[in-house]
């Protein structure tokens, strides 16, 4: 059963702290923007299409991974706690946990309203008997999560190394966030990225068909629609690198020419070969994960991997 409060939404107007972060990031050197805005219906579509590509190994690894160790992660969190899943459901993998540990409510929470409820009433229609509660939220900072599983344990679940956006510091406030949200003997379920061969890890950014240069492309395109821009978008090349001293890749827009535009009626140029850096993906080995978890104030229980050692899950215990 889906249970929503109604919240305008309106589609049509432009998010402020859109604008703000696109004018401060074009302005700032080295230009940057957050990944967080890679998400408008069409950035959405691309990245659900990135998920299949033969070269984009993460979600099918992690897919597989929770789909084959479900039982055992059952068994180590018990039954009735309420799963809060940060960011909205995805159909391939949260059925895989919530028909494993037999929940006791369904908590997804996303910034973006539109797509948390078409994900909610998914997943609320393949469980008829569970209560979903959809919170449109920014849980970067704690939340309050619904009277309704205040009194209940928690499993928070963070899939798809979506925290690899971040960066270490970053992410150490996240996890100390949703530690916060969770609240006592609350667990966490965390997928990560592995560091590994750098030609594997930029192809799966750098994808033959392009797929990943045109969901990097359509920030431009977002910005020329929504924030009033003259961003020429075919003088700009998608790039992705292998930052090994921060063990991340990094997705960067790079100038093929000497350009002048205008966004929100401000003027910006950039050089032949200067870049926009869009997106970085973290890395993790063994150790780091672990580390990371402990220094955002969670003690790491069990951890699974893939035989080739190409993404984690980790489940932690609140310290
Ligand atoms: C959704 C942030 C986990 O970093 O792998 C995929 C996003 N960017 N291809 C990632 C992404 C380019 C993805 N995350």
């Amino acid at each position: 059963m889906l249970l929503t409060l109604d919240r305008n939404s309106d589609a049509e107007s432009v998010d402020p702290a859109f604008r703000r972060d696109i004018l401060s990031g074009l302005a700032h050197r080295p230009r940057t923007t957050p990944a967080r805005w890679f998400y408008d219906r069409r950035g959405s579509e691309l990245f659900e299409e990135i998920t299949a590509l033969p070269e984009y190994y993460p979600t099918r690894t992690e897919t597989a991974l929770l789909a084959a160790s479900c039982s055992e992660i059952g068994a180590l969190t018990g039954k009735g706690r309420a799963v809060i899943e940060f960011g909205a459901g995805s159909a391939t993998k949260t059925p895989h946990l919530l028909s494993a540990i037999a929940p006791a409510a369904y908590v997804p929470v996303d910034i973006s309203g539109d797509f948390l409820r078409e994900s909610s009433a998914v997943l609320a229609s393949r469980f008829p008997g569970l209560p979903v509660l959809p919170l449109e939220a920014d849980f970067t900072s704690p939340i309050t999560l619904p009277a309704a599983v205040a009194d209940l344990p928690k499993l928070g679940f963070f899939p798809g190394s979506t925290i690899g956006n971040m960066t270490p510091h970053e992410a150490v406030d996240l996890l100390r966030a949703m530690r916060a949200s969770l609240g006592e003997g609350a667990m966490l379920l965390i997928g990560m990225d592995r560091v590994k061969d750098v030609d594997v890890l930029v192809r799966a950014y750098d994808d033959a068909q392009g797929i990943t240069a045109a969901f990097n492309l359509n920030l431009l395109t977002r910005i020329n629609r929504e924030l009033e821009g003259t961003i020429p978008v075919e003088a700009f090349a998608h790039r992705a690198i292998w930052n090994d001293e921060a063990a991340r890749v990094e997705m960067h827009l790079e100038a093929t020419r000497n350009v002048c535009f205008m966004v929100d009626g401000v003027v910006f140029a950039m050089e032949a070969g200067e870049t926009i850096h869009t997106e970085n993906s973290h890395k993790y080995g063994a150790r780091d994960a672990r580390l990371l978890l402990r220094a955002g104030g969670w003690e790491p229980a069990h951890e699974w991997t893939d035989a080739d050692d190409q993404f984690a899950m980790l489940l932690a215990n609140a310290a």
